[in-house]
């Protein structure tokens, strides 16, 4: 696989080859990823917590996603790239929601949209899509509807929420969209999703039996400290790397120990 298309997903799915993806918020990072082989990288909103500090999705503004993807867009040689629209981008009127896709695509360089929500926002995502902009879905835990939900805890345990998301997936896939994220939710719940629907199902939190993985790349490199939940792979602990890496740093200018006369002119 060379360049990863929307099309080379489809085909992953069919021949049962899992999807690996993970988020990225800037060049140097991006670059990592692509390099490593991730298959999709994910301009997420969680931008908003992780790059800026927020406690929620919601702040982030169209510009500020337009830079991030920009800067994941330069560093990208292979995977494809996935950028969320945030928050008050596409909710409610169709025709908003397109120039703010249209806006991303074109300012950015991405390779595709994710949008938070089934029925509510249908007209929303059928107006991008015929713009022939690749959309991607997102069901289950949906950070966006914080406010709404009242908690960061499993969805889709009640089997009216179950049938809503089961309904909603079936949608997203008929209007169009070449994929489909579903966070937090049973595994048995996303275990059907994924038999029943032909375009690949992406979970993160939503157990093994879908097409593919997401994560958010600083909490599974360990950079972020005290987010430990059961999905959370950590692969590296770079939190306690780095703390330890500029302790010595301190430690050494402090002393003097840096720069020697051979590191200077
Ligand atoms: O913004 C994000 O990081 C996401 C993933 C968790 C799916 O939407
Ligand atoms: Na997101």
């Amino acid at each position: 696989v060379k360049l990863v298309t929307t099309h080379q997903l489809m085909a992953m799915k069919q021949r049962q080859e899992k999807i690996s993806m993970l988020t990225a918020y800037d060049f140097s990072m991006a670059k990592i990823l692509d390099g490593a082989g991730v298959d999709v990288l994910l301009v997420g909103d969680s931008a908003s917590n992780v790059m800026a500090g927020h406690e929620t999705t919601l702040p982030i503004t169209l510009d500020q996603m337009i830079y991030h993807a920009q800067s994941v867009v330069r560093a990208v040689k292979r995977a494809f790239v996935v950028v969320d629209m945030p928050f008050g981008s596409y909710q409610g009127n169709s025709s908003v929601a397109l120039q703010s896709a249209i806006r991303i695509m074109k300012e950015s360089g991405g390779h595709g949209v994710k949008l938070e929500g089934g029925a509510e926002i249908k007209d929303s995502i059928i107006r991008i899509l015929t713009a022939g902009i690749p959309v991607m879905g997102h069901l289950g835990l949906t950070p966006q509807s914080i406010y709404k939900f009242g908690t960061y805890t499993v969805r889709a345990k009640e089997e009216a929420e179950a049938q809503k998301l089961i309904e909603d997936a079936r949608l997203l896939q008929e209007i169009g969209c070449f994929g489909l994220v579903l966070e937090k939710i049973p595994a048995v719940l996303a275990k059907q999703v994924a038999e029943e629907l032909t375009i690949p199902v992406i979970g993160i939190g939503a157990g093994p039996d879908v097409d593919g993985q997401v994560l958010v790349v600083h909490d599974m490199l360990g950079l972020s400290k005290g987010f430990e939940p059961r999905f959370l792979r950590r692969y590296a602990e770079l939190h306690d790397v780095m703390t330890d890496a500029v302790s010595r740093y301190v430690e050494d200018v402090k002393s003097r120990s840096f720069p020697t006369k051979e590191e200077g002119y």
